[in-house]
């Protein structure tokens, strides 16, 4: 049985099978022909954080294979008044078939994963979004581009989406460029890992404080909030310290002028991208919203045939 916790614990042919099953189920729901890959399976989806994208996502997701899901919100769970994780794990999978979880720590997860007999998904935590990264594969390979010619800016805070574009980048052996501003780079140990598997990959990492830099000629802009849940009291600083950092025209201007530009969403217009930025590349963007769905009901399918 495996879990999906990061994407460093998959290999390159993992990640592009997972990729290739959400195309494949993606065409089918677009010809309305939803296979129960998942018939009378049940995920149960812990948020200890909100969510839009994630929750609905999972949601249809599963109903659109033939299982259901439960929506539990850590104020209605007996996690929010003190029930370890670890109690909660071995009643899940007494009663459900998958656990999803968005979690404040990413240790949580861990726990989850350690005391759980069914597979543990990571809708999110403060060091990885790896389904969000499936999405945006995803959708860079629906715009034509390719491992082997495609090169990634990121530009802003060194997050959880930040550290998940490093887990793919290296793993799959493309160029990521990634500019912070200073004090706000990615984790170091993350980092290591991310060089260690270039080495494999021939993956290029490439860190910065000059956003021009980074986005100069580069296939793929990305960027995320500044303010991530559960930051919101450092909101006035960052918004001072992340001056520069807006994807603008300016900025888009110095990209490929084929570029793809990428967001997780929610967005924030006037901060992390401009609204021009933003609406001309509206399509993208709701595309690979739209991606979460396809590619974590592949997730989902993926993890149950390990298991048998
Ligand atoms: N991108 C993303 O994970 O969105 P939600 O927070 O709405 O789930
Ligand atoms: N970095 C953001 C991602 C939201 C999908 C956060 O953690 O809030």
């Amino acid at each position: 049985m495996r879990h999906f916790l990061t994407l460093d614990d998959f290999s390159k042919d993992e990640i592009l099978e997972i990729i290739n099953l959400g195309l494949q189920i993606k065409k089918e729901a677009r010809e309305r022909n939803f296979k129960p890959y998942l018939k009378d399976q049940k995920l149960a989806m812990i948020f200890e954080k909100s969510s839009t994208r994630t929750r609905v996502s999972f949601e249809v997701g599963m109903h659109e294979l033939g299982g259901m899901a439960l929506f539990l919100s850590k104020n209605d769970i007996q996690i929010g008044r003190g029930e370890p994780i670890k109690d909660t794990a071995r009643v899940l999978s007494r009663m459900c078939d998958m656990i999803m979880a968005r979690v404040n720590s990413h240790e949580t997860l861990v726990e989850l994963a350690k005391f759980s007999s069914v597979p543990v998904i990571n809708g999110l935590s403060d060091k990885f979004h790896p389904m969000q990264l499936l999405a945006d594969f995803m959708t860079i390979l629906e715009y034509g581009w390719e491992i082997v010619n495609m090169s990634v800016a990121y530009i802003g805070d060194g997050n959880n989406m930040t550290h998940s574009w490093l887990m793919l980048a290296s793993k799959l052996g493309f160029e990521l460029r990634v500019a912070t501003p200073k004090g706000y780079e990615v984790d170091s140990e993350i980092l290591a890992r991310a060089m260690k598997n270039c080495e494999i990959s021939g993956g290029k990492i490439i860190i910065t404080n000059d956003p021009k830099e980074a986005v100069r000629g580069a296939t793929i802009v990305t960027t995320d909030t500044w303010v991530s849940m559960g930051q919101e009291d450092e909101k006035e600083k960052r918004i001072r310290d992340f001056a520069g950092f807006c994807v603008d025209e300016n900025l888009m201007s110095l990209a490929d002028k084929n570029a793809t530009f990428l967001h997780c969403l929610p967005a924030y217009r006037g901060y992390e991208v401009s609204e021009a930025v933003f609406e001309a590349h509206a399509d993208e963007i709701f595309d690979e919203a739209e991606n979460r769905l396809h590619a974590q009901k592949a997730v989902m399918v993926w993890l149950d045939t390990k298991r048998k």
